[in-house]
């Protein structure tokens, strides 16, 4: 790590020699320099009565044993809204084309492909725009391309002689500035591209009516399974491209279901029934047009129903297996899964197999505090209602991260960010330090090289960002774990080896630390389980304790589900020889919402059928001894 003990002094020194001259932010109060901002005047405001959760009605949710609560106003814009495109960036003319040079290819020999005759354009809401893109390539050949993003109803059609043309009708919704990008492919090395993109300015015409009124439509909803006699909600969404809110409308609504507008966001429609039949259902969702309502559209959506049988699993739940052998076994929660169609079931299956819990999402920073004084507890506060209802330790995740953070703390003043920093942790301790007992408190500090990673919380307070939060979290609960959690530390490296370093210096200064969280985003390929072995021997050496945190197997391609099975049943083994090794969770339950899902990476499926690795997960604990 190259920020040493005795280096650290040295930079110490030198930020209060800055701190003193008011250019860097200085953590602690500064008494020298009248325009540096002392702590006592930033601190971050408290959760205020709008932040109090309300109990929401049963009709909107298909929670089984416990009250779901909800945010009593609107969903708060978590961060900075995307970066916009301004008029000044479209006069500027078209874009800086954006090319990706693959390792040891020579660019004197091959030339990067590119686009013939592209220029920004102004068009008028209504009108047909037509964009032709020509590849071309030095070296002759027709290089390959696909398109970044197509906006709605836009299309990228073959002209079948190597060029391809973008349509788009823009309407209402697409007014103001579209940023329409197209990668090439080099023919000889398809690694080697350019992305070119194109401004579009799009106005609305001052005749209205000649725009055209497009049928609503029905926002996606993906395939679900649920069970026999749980109930179901589908939130649904109506899009009207005009920018109107379509009504939605179920002809044939389920027997003893309902279907009724969400009363924060106009359009959203929760439809609620419970199959008492098994099968595959279709639902025809009704769209109807707000300004003409002859005009509709009928989007079926789909719902496969199975027995109870269908979701019994074979052999003892791992949570039972688990605790024989004294560790947890548990697994990330998506958030509101009790506003999913197969929530009932997701929430079933947990509660069988696993007795500890993180929200996979809920208390990151920039959804739990999107603003200075506001905070969206109810997802986190329904988490903990149902962990207490099935009995599961809940494990919170994370208090300070370089990444998920609001607008207002990326945007706050280098010399305020302490204060924030540890109102943070007082804030979100205070309300669920009883209910949770162990904390990720610093999640990924370390980059690749060993050396702390660049995050505003060092650049405002330097290393001791990790002191600081360790001792406040301590401070907020004297017998909670806590944690500093960590990514690509499961194999010898110079990130683990720069990991120890530091949890050797918190020690020597007697900071509070009672572990490591080893997240173990891994891919079936993994083969590295001595060196797993080895790190987990190197923690515990330290006389701290182990925590498998976020745990996966992405299927690499051609990879079996067996060999998936058999990289998860090591890591079970491993923990399972390493006393200090205390919980083992993945991160999801099922593939369908797994962050990694395209590569299937969890135990259950989307129709929650236990996969192989289940079995192996299930064996590996059953076995006693090694
Ligand atoms: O909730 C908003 C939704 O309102 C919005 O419409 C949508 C599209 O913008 O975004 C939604 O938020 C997304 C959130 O997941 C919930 O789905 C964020 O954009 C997206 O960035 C976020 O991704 C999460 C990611 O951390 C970043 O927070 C993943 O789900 C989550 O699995 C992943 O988990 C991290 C751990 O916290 C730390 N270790 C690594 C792990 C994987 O990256």
């Amino acid at each position: 790590m190259q920020k040493s003990l005795v280096s650290r002094n040295l930079l110490a020194l030198l930020a209060l020699g800055f701190c003193a001259l008011g250019m860097v932010g200085c953590g602690g109060n500064s008494n020298s320099d009248p325009d540096t901002v002392t702590n006592a005047s930033v601190s971050t405001p408290p959760p205020g009565p709008d932040d109090t959760p309300i109990v929401e009605q049963a009709i909107f949710n298909n929670a089984v044993g416990f009250p779901v609560v909800r945010e009593p106003g609107p969903r708060l814009s978590t961060t900075d809204e995307a970066i916009e495109i301004t008029e000044a960036d479209f006069m500027r003319g078209l874009p800086t084309a954006v090319i990706q040079v693959p390792d040891g290819l020579d660019t004197a020999t091959n030339q990067a492909p590119f686009f013939e005759g592209l220029e920004n354009i102004e068009v008028v809401a209504g009108q047909i725009l037509e964009v032709v893109f020509k590849p071309r390539d030095a070296e002759g050949e027709l290089p390959g391309m696909f398109p970044e993003k197509l906006p709605q109803g836009g299309t990228f059609d073959d002209n079948f002689d190597g060029s391809k043309t973008f349509r788009f009708q823009p309407l209402q919704n697409d007014v103001g500035f579209l940023k329409f990008t197209v990668t090439a492919l080099d023919p000889v090395n398809p690694q080697y591209r350019t992305s070119q993109s194109v401004l579009i300015k799009i106005t609305l015409p001052t005749d209205l009516s000649t725009i055209p009124n497009v049928a609503p439509m029905l926002d996606d909803v993906i395939a679900h399974t649920v069970r026999v006699n749980d109930p179901v909600v589908f939130e649904l969404k109506g899009i009207d491209l005009n920018g109107t809110v379509p009504r939605l409308e179920v002809p044939n609504l389920p027997v003893g279901g309902s279907l009724v507008q969400d009363p924060r966001f106009d359009e959203i429609y929760v439809l609620k029934f419970t199959p008492d039949t098994i099968g595959v259902f279709s639902i025809d969702i009704l769209a109807r047009d707000s300004v003409d309502p002859a005009l509709t559209s009928t989007t079926a959506i789909s719902v496969t129903v199975l027995s109870e049988l269908g979701f019994q699993r074979e052999g003892e739940p791992l949570r039972s297996l688990a605790q024989n052998r004294d560790v947890q076994i548990g697994f990330a929660a998506l958030q509101s899964f009790y506003h999913r169609p197969d929530g009932a079931i997701y929430a079933a299956t947990a509660a069988r197999e696993y007795d500890i819990v993180t929200p996979e999402n809920s208390m990151k920073m920039d959804y739990l505090n999107p603003a200075p004084g506001r905070y969206q507890f109810a997802a986190t506060d329904n988490l903990v209602a149902f962990a207490k209802l099935h009995d599961m330790t809940i494990h919170a995740h994370p208090l300070v991260w370089y990444r998920q953070l609001p607008a207002w703390i990326l945007n706050s003043a280098v010399a305020t960010r302490e204060t924030h920093m540890t109102d943070y942790i007082d804030r979100v301790m205070g309300r669920y330090a009883q209910d949770m007992s162990i904390w990720d408190v610093v999640n990924e500090p370390m980059a690749d090289n060993g050396t702390l990673r660049d995050s505003i919380w060092l650049e405002s307070m330097g290393a001791e960002y990790i002191d600081k939060a360790l001792l406040k979290a301590r401070s907020m609960s004297a017998d909670a774990t806590l944690l500093i959690n960590e990514f690509d530390i499961g194999f010898a490296g110079a990130k683990f080896s720069g990991l120890m370093q530091l949890v050797d210096e918190l020690q020597v200064r007697d900071v509070p630390l009672d572990g490591v969280g080893f997240q173990l985003h891994l891919f079936s390929s993994f083969n590295q389980f001595d060196d797993l072995r080895a790190n987990f021997a190197e923690v515990a050496a330290r006389d701290i304790d182990i925590y498998i945190t976020e745990l996966d197997v992405s299927l690499t391609e051609g990879a079996t589900t067996a060999r998936q099975a058999e990289v998860y049943a090591q890591v079970v083994a491993i923990c399972l020889e390493q006393a200090r090794c205390k919980a083992i969770q993945t991160w999801g339950l099922t593939d369908q919402y797994s962050f990694r899902s395209i590569f299937d990476p969890l135990l259950f499926d989307r129709a929650y059928q236990a996969k192989p690795a289940y079995g192996a997960v299930q064996n590996r604990l059953a076995i006693f001894g090694n």
